[in-house]
């Protein structure tokens, strides 16, 4: 495993990472490796404000000593069959007590969810430990394991997450809420391979002239009907857009400048998901935290999406 790969100018393919074909920008590395081996490492201030910085100009802060450890019994859940078979992942919400998409024995769904709650606390810890000003701003959502492969599954392109894209959700505007994730592989063997994409503000110059915004009604309508669970802004919108046509154009998934990267057996990593290209490509067994951070938190907002596609419109994004 590679745990040297910061600075690496210009990047020779180093261990479980290979530069892409096709991208004929210049060879870029968004993933800043950390030491940290703890899930509530000790910082300096000026370190975390370093890797805060970095992580909201849209770099992928990875943790590869970072490891969740099992506790005896729980590799069991190292298996599609815990899946109901209708939703890929098992969920767990914030507020909930049992978790959702699972099956399983009564006992099986308590570890389950005894699982994937500690997972929830530990990437907590990480994000609070490194971020304490993200604290007041910072609202858990899902949490979810995800115990199947990723490659060769059969889904729309729309869904298919092995297409570079941001993360957007049609049914749930978030109105400028900042998503962060905190992933962690948690298969024994096999990497989980992601590509990353360009910085958001090319991409964003590339496909937000062929978005649109909503007609009048649109989004007090799709709000009325349930198809949004409340009323969507023309950032969602555009959000929403920019992931599809990131996802349908195929010429530019394979010639946008872009890297893949093996994240290894027990390694974490956190990324603003709605910020930074990503595609997963290759993996089997994964453990995912969402949190919606205020934009408020943000220190930099130079490459956040609402101010990128506030710039290019000439108008707010947040205003409905
Ligand atoms: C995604 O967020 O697009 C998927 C990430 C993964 O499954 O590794
Ligand atoms: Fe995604």
């Amino acid at each position: 495993m590679s745990q040297d790969t910061t600075h690496s100018t210009p990047a020779p393919a180093a261990a479980g990472q290979a530069a892409m074909p096709g991208a004929d920008g210049p060879a870029f590395n968004l993933i800043r490796p950390q030491p940290y081996a703890d899930w509530a490492p000790q910082v300096d201030a000026a370190t975390a404000a370093g890797l805060r910085q970095q992580l909201e100009q849209g770099a992928v802060l990875y943790f590869p000593n970072l490891h969740f450890r099992f506790e005896p019994g729980e590799e069991r859940f190292l298996d599609s069959r815990w899946s109901d078979g209708k939703s890929k992942n098992i969920n767990l919400r914030a507020s909930d007590h049992a978790v959702r998409g699972a099956q399983g024995g009564e006992q099986d769904l308590k570890d389950l969810y005894r699982l994937i709650r500690r997972y929830a606390e530990s990437s907590e810890k990480l994000v609070l430990s490194l971020f304490p000003e993200y604290g007041p701003h910072l609202v858990r959502a899902g949490t979810s394991l995800r115990p199947s492969e990723i490659a060769g599954r059969p889904v729309s392109w729309r869904k298919d997450d092995t297409r570079l894209h941001v993360d957007a959700f049609p049914s749930n505007p978030l109105l400028g809420q900042r998503l962060l994730r905190v992933f962690h592989n948690i298969d024994p063997q096999a990497p989980r391979v992601w590509r990353v994409g360009e910085p958001f503000g090319d991409f964003a110059r590339r496909f937000v002239p062929q978005t649109k915004g909503m007609w009048p009604g649109q989004a007090r309508l799709m709000e009325l009907l349930h198809i949004t669970k409340r009323r969507r802004s023309e950032y969602d919108h555009r959000m929403l857009q920019l992931h599809d046509l990131a996802k349908a154009d195929l010429a530019y998934q394979a010639n946008v400048p872009q890297q893949e990267f093996q994240f290894p057996p027990g390694a974490t990593w956190m990324v603003f998901s709605d910020q930074v290209l990503h595609a997963a490509m290759r993996g089997r067994a994964m453990m995912e935290q969402t949190y919606y951070l205020s934009p408020k938190a943000i220190g930099d907002h130079t490459h956040s999406p609402e101010a990128v596609l506030s710039r290019m419109l000439g108008r707010p994004m947040l205003a409905s």
